[in-house]
């Protein structure tokens, strides 16, 4: 089945996901209790930022019982994203995307998904620190159903911007701050250690790709799956088990799920549920808790 999506060119399907997942299904029913530092979900393996960047699809997407689902990225005003091709293919399952951060603005996506009654994240993007620190303090206040924020640190959008400015980030929800293989590691890692946050580990790998609008993009899927690794166990040799660490980076099977978990709190997936569809996620999440259940509340 993905070796024939593979064929198939990324915005057909990019644009039939899209119509599926407007359809309103019930959010799912069945929970495994699971705690990622603070924040409780439903299981270990959720959505990754990116899928759902406008808060459009979030209610569909409960229905395939991720654990947790993140929205966004966001930013705080209205963006238009890059030009076309936004996304390309990369054997074997893997893609190149250049979205450019496209949002309806953060005030808009939250409207969106208020009623919704499931683990949330929401994942805030910017090009300033005021950008982001206003953005923490609107989830704060509105964000009543929002369990935590990712702060994504690490897009390719930002070209290596936030390296020499992370801020240190005061938030009442429980931050993970979402670095990228070419962050400077042990500046985020300490960031997160004295900010009491968690970590995202890994956003996609900036690479130069003429297919795509803007001639560069970034990579993820299996392509990414060593190099995630590779991040994973030395954030984790650093930072002890006291800090939570989310990983995201290639992960589409089982195996993969129960190798990552023994080092990370949880799983974000996105690349595997453009390959393999939403119910992917829920397949996951059901099978790491069926093997883990040494951190079940
Ligand atoms: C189409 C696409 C859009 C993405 N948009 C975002 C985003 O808005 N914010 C973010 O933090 N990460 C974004 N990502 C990165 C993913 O959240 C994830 O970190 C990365 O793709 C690695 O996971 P995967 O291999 O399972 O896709 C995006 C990835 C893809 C493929």
């Amino acid at each position: 089945m993905a070796d024939l999506i593979e064929e198939i060119p990324p915005e057909v399907t990019r644009r039939l996901g899209k119509a599926l997942f407007a359809i309103p299904l019930p959010s799912c029913r069945r929970k495994t209790r699971w705690r990622i530092g603070l924040v409780e979900t439903n299981g270990p393996v959720g959505v990754a930022a990116g899928l759902d960047k406008e808060g459009l699809y979030t209610r569909a997407l409960s229905y395939f019982c991720p654990g947790f689902i993140v929205v966004g990225s966001t930013t705080a005003k209205p963006r238009r994203g890059n030009k076309p091709p936004l996304a390309a293919r990369l054997r074997p399952r893997s893609l190149i995307n250049a979205m450019g951060l496209p949002s309806p603005g953060l005030p808009v996506v939250l409207s969106r998904i208020s009623g919704i009654d499931y683990p949330l994240f929401v994942s805030i993007a910017g090009f300033t620190a005021e950008e982001l620190l206003a953005q923490i303090r609107y989830v704060e206040r509105y964000g009543h159903n929002i369990a935590a924020i990712e702060v994504n640190l690490s897009s390719p959008t930002y070209k290596g911007l936030w390296d020499e400015a992370a801020p240190l980030l005061e938030s009442k929800k429980p931050l993970f701050i979402k670095v990228g293989p070419t962050s400077e590691l042990r500046a985020y890692l300490n960031l997160a250690k004295r900010g009491g946050h968690g970590l995202v580990v890994t956003n996609t790998l900036p690479v130069s790709d003429q297919r795509l609008g803007v001639g560069r993009g970034g990579v993820s899927g299996l392509w990414l799956y060593p190099l995630m690794m590779r991040m994973l166990e030395r954030a984790r040799s650093y930072l002890g088990r006291d800090v939570p660490i989310i990983a995201a980076g290639g992960v589409m099977s089982c195996k993969q799920v129960k190798a990552v978990l023994r080092l990370a709190d949880a799983v974000e997936v996105l690349t595997g549920i453009l390959y393999y569809g939403p119910q992917l996620v829920g397949r996951l999440n059901a099978c790491a808790a069926a093997d883990l259940d040494n951190k079940r509340i």
